[in-house]
C-alpha cells in the first residue's frame, strides 16, 4: 500500500501554496462525529473522501490520527468560484464570518487563489498525508484502484448520486461506507437519504445517522 500511496502521491502532487491564503469553511452538516468515532477506533490507515470542496473535512479527519492518509478526490473546477461568490451574505457563510468585508475576502481569494490552492492552503503541514486527486466520482474511481489504492474508510461528500457509493463498494468491498447529506433537502425528498436506505437495503448493511452524516455497518 505504502508503494501504491507513493505512485498517487507522484500521479498527483500538491500545487504551489506559497503565500496562498487558507480559508477552513465546510459545507458539512453536522453530525461528523460518527466518522471521527469510526478513526479514532478502527484507526483505518487510508481514507478516500469524495467531493473535498476547501478540504475542511479532510483537515478534520487528519487531524485525529497521525498515521491516517487521506486521498481526497474532487475536480477543484471554476464552477466552485461563482459558488462561493453566492455564499457571500447567505446564512452559512455568515455564521462562520459574520462580517461581511471577510465574506467577501473569501470570495475574492478563492477566484484570484483558485479553489484548488486554496483547499490545499488548508492542509498546509499535512503535505504528506494528503493526495489531491483532479477528478469527477465515480468515473476516477477505476483509475484509483488500478494505481492499488485501498480505502479502509470512504466518506461521500459531492454529487448525491447512487452510482458513487456503488461504484465505491464494487471496487473496495471491505471498506466501511460513510458520507454526508443525509439531511439535505426537505423540499427535493432527501435525496441522499433515498439512495443510502435503498443502498443498504440492497446489500444488507444497517445505517446509522445524525445531522447529515450516515454510516454503514454490517
Ligand atoms: C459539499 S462540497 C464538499 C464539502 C467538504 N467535504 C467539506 O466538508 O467542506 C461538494 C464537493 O463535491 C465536489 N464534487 C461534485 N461532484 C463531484 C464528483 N462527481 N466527484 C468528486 N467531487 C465532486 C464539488 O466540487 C464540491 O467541492
Amino acid at each position: 500500500m505504502t508503494d501504491s500511496l507513493n505512485i498517487l502521491r507522484m500521479q498527483h502532487p500538491w500545487p504551489n501554496i506559497e503565500g496562498v491564503r487558507a480559508w477552513d469553511f465546510t459545507l458539512g452538516g453536522g453530525g461528523r462525529e460518527l466518522v471521527d468515532a469510526i478513526i479514532r477506533a478502527d484507526r483505518p490507515k487510508v481514507m478516500l473522501e469524495i467531493g473535498c470542496f476547501l478540504c475542511a473535512s479532510a483537515k478534520r479527519w487528519l487531524g485525529l490520527d497521525d498515521d491516517l492518509v487521506v486521498v481526497g478526490l474532487d475536480p477543484w473546477d471554476d464552477g466552485l468560484i461563482d459558488q462561493c461568490k453566492r455564499y457571500v451574505g447567505r446564512p452559512g457563510l455568515s455564521r462562520a464570518y459574520p462580517d461581511l468585508a471577510v465574506q467577501q475576502q473569501f470570495a475574492a481569494d478563492i477566484e484570484s487563489q483558485g479553489p484548488f490552492r486554496t483547499a490545499l492552503a488548508n492542509l498546509r503541514g499535512h503535505e504528506d498525508r494528503f493526495i489531491p486527486v483532479r477528478g469527477l466520482s465515480p468515473d476516477a474511481l477505476d483509475g484509483l484502484k488500478a494505481a492499488g489504492l485501498e480505502p479502509d474508510l470512504i466518506y461521500i461528500d459531492a454529487g448525491k448520486k447512487a452510482d458513487d457509493l456503488e461504484a465505491c463498494h464494487a471496487l473496495w468491498p471491505d471498506a466501511r461506507l460513510t458520507g454526508d447529506d443525509w439531511h439535505w433537502n426537505r423540499t427535493k425528498g432527501y435525496p441522499m437519504r433515498r439512495i443510502v436506505t435503498a443502498f443498504a437495503e440492497k446489500h444488507g448493511f444497517t445505517v446509522e445517522a445524525e445531522h447529515a452524516t450516515w454510516v454503514l455497518s454490517r
